[in-house]
């Protein structure tokens, strides 16, 4: 048995030594060959999950998931989540990892990133809506600013800033964005976060 292997069984063997488990429900899991995304998929393909796994290969790499293409609960779909997608299948829970992770990546492609961060959560929530699915949403320790180092790690419940605050911000950053884009942006909520 090979390390991934194993370490794929402890994982498995743990989560279900805490009562957590997929087993026999339907997994979307969006960035699902990414590096957090491919563990996920392992994992939930082992415990007998239903996974379709949903990336377009802008950071993820195939080889991530190549061994799971050929087994029976697993289906990938390539696809960019900026943009709509519709399942006619039962969908009980979406993973939403479909994010670059890499600073360096930041600098190179921050409008896709912009995109996959916004219109993909959306997209996201869409599907979660429509399939009464649950939705669990990865964010990165940027969104705790810069904390003092007395606070790293950084707990849940330092300085949170949710993803309504986040699109606050945006709203009031959306003069100087359609600046930048040459478009209009138009927002629905009339939400706007205190300075
Ligand atoms: N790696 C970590 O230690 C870590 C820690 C905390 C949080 N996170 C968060 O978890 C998420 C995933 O991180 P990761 O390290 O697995 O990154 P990653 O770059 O390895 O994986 C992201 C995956 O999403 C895919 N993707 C990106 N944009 C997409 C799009 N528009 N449509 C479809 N697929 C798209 C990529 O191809 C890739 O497979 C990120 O939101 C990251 O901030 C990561």
């Amino acid at each position: 048995m090979g390390i991934v292997e194993e370490d794929v069984g402890s994982l498995v063997r743990s989560l279900n030594e805490q009562g957590i488990s997929f087993e026999g429900q339907s997994v979307l899991v969006t960035g699902g060959a990414g590096f957090l995304g491919s563990w996920i998929c392992d994992v939930l393909v082992k415990q007998g999950t239903h996974v379709i796994c949903v990336d377009n290969f802008s950071s993820g790499r195939r080889k991530n998931i190549r061994h799971l293409r050929a087994l029976e609960n697993f289906r990938l779909v390539e696809h960019d989540v900026s943009q709509p997608i519709f399942f006619d299948e039962e969908i009980d829970v979406v993973m939403h990892l479909a994010s670059r992770a890499s600073p360096f990546e930041f600098a190179r492609f921050p409008i896709q990133i912009l995109k996959a961060n916004t219109l993909g959560i959306w997209v996201a929530l869409g599907i979660a809506k429509e399939h009464k699915a649950r939705l669990v949403y990865t964010s990165s320790s940027e969104v705790y600013g810069d904390p003092d180092p007395k606070h790293v790690p950084t707990p849940e419940t330092y300085r949170v800033m949710s993803i309504l605050w986040v699109l606050g911000h945006v709203m009031t950053k959306r003069r100087e964005l359609e600046r930048l884009l040459s478009l209009h942006i138009g927002f629905s909520t009339g939400w706007i976060p205190e300075s």
